[in-house]
């Protein structure tokens, strides 16, 4: 791009951005109003708190009462590095405006650097986009079947996949097929068949079902997050990643939510010294628009599609793409992590995770509501006692004191900040959650 088209573009985005704030400055909406329309014309699959969130400031967003509240969900871990949106913005915006997107047939001046970037981080040199962790959930199940069939010889329409009992791999109807949660998949059947649902953590469940000639892959996130944040050990892993090797059994990451340095490691399953045959990433792959991955090794990317066999009319566009490079290049970049400490977003995850943890697991030490405080990095869970306290609970009361939490599996509340947080931050989310639970 020559100097002057690239002036004009810079002063368009100025000029964009100048209207963009204008208009947010006079925008006033009104709640109530707002809410009606969202009940009138919603699908009703979330249950609204009462409230319209209407900006972000770091770690802090404020709902349209004014209130200020800490953000400890993170957009359920999409959240990464709120401290860069104008970055990552104004690199979408300098994209939209160069070229939004054109026919996948042809290149695209993003993807290819994306590709190559991908590359050097993960390892996984192949790589094919699309928009939704959900989406890249139903293309490893694509790429699995058809390596079983053309590598394996499995037979035609018998190719069976593993996965974990409490699994989440999102909501299209290949993944919901794949759940063990009976609510996600009631009255939407026919589901999808050919999925053998085993304990996670469970070797013995695995080696029970892996030497089967029919089974293709096994599809697993690292640490279990929407199931609950559960966390398999060492020994688990290297077992799981042998008998797979032995068996010629695809292994394969759901890395949606613990990808890119949410759990202190740039993906979860280098804690482990794993390698995957292929491995999903979304949420904080663009963190600021929808986009997601799979990656793979070469030759079963390259036996797994052929053209016409996959793809989206938005997957790999150049603003996603341009938008995922930013992202990850901010996630790795050493910066000023406050406290006089410098390292990455991925470091700081680990470090103020850690803390985090800890700080929660003293102070709730004798609480009887507590059965269990997990964590990996900035993905933590507070398993609750059923009996005594609800998620839910929990959840309104912390939101009372302004912080947002969520909740996850069939009982625990989950922190998953940005990866901006801070100790200050946890010392306020560790308060504001033992001032919420009743002694
Ligand atoms: C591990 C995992 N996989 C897949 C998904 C689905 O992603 P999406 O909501 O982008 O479809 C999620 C979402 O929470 C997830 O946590």
């Amino acid at each position: 791009m020559d100097a002057s088209s690239s002036q004009l573009i810079e002063s368009k985005v100025a000029s964009w951005l100048e209207l963009y704030l204008s208009e947010g400055s006079n925008y006033t909406p009104n709640t109530a109003d707002l809410m009606a329309l969202q009940s009138e014309h919603a699908a009703k699959h979330y249950a609204y708190d009462d409230v319209v969130m209407s900006r972000r400031n770091g770690m802090y967003l404020t709902d349209s009462e004014g209130r200020e509240c800490i953000d400890g969900n993170g957009t359920y871990s999409a959240c990464a590095d709120p401290d860069n949106v104008f970055t990552l913005g104004a690199t979408a915006f300098r994209q939209i405006l160069k070229l939004t997107h054109v026919q996948n047939k042809f290149l695209n001046e993003q993807q290819p650097l994306l590709l190559e970037l991908l590359d050097n981080v993960s390892g996984l040199p192949v790589a094919v986009f699309m928009n939704s962790g959900a989406e890249a959930f139903d293309t490893v199940v694509k790429a699995s079947r058809r390596y079983g069939y053309r590598v394996k010889g499995v037979k035609k329409n018998k190719a069976k996949i593993i996965v974990a009992k409490r699994n989440f791999h999102g909501r299209t109807l290949c993944a919901i097929s794949a759940s063990s949660e009976r609510k996600y998949q009631e009255d939407f059947g026919p589901l999808v068949p050919g999925f053998i649902k085993i304990a996670f953590g469970d070797i013995a469940a695995l080696e029970k079902y892996v030497s089967r000639p029919d089974v293709v892959a096994f599809i697993v996130e690292v640490v279990q997050g929407e199931g609950g944040v559960h966390i398999a050990n060492q020994h688990y892993w290297r077992a799981v990643q042998a008998l797979c090797a032995k068996h010629n059994v695809l292994i394969v990451f759901d890395e949606v939510q613990t990808g890119l340095g949410r759990t202190g490691a740039l993906f979860c399953h280098q804690h482990y010294g794993l390698t995957p045959d292929m491995m999903m990433l979304a949420k904080a792959f663009a963190q600021v628009l929808p986009a997601s991955a799979v990656l793979g090794k070469k030759h079963i990317m390259d036996i797994a599609f052929e053209p016409g066999s996959h793809g989206s009319t938005f997957g790999g566009n150049p603003v996603s793409c341009a938008v995922a490079r930013k992202s990850i290049e901010l996630i790795m970049a050493k910066r000023d992590l406050g406290d006089g400490i410098t390292g990455s977003l991925v470091e700081n995850s680990r470090d103020v995770g850690g803390y985090l943890l800890d700080q929660l697991k003293d102070a709730l030490r004798n609480n009887p509501n507590v059965i269990d405080i997990r964590g990996k990095g900035l993905l933590i869970g507070i398993e609750l006692n059923k009996k005594l306290i609800t998620c839910e609970y929990l959840r309104q009361k912390t939101r009372d004191k302004l912080l947002i939490g969520g909740a996850a599996g069939s009982n625990t509340y989950r922190l998953s900040p940005p990866l901006t947080a801070q100790r200050k931050h946890a010392d306020e989310m560790t308060s504001i959650v033992v001032e919420s639970l009743p002694y």
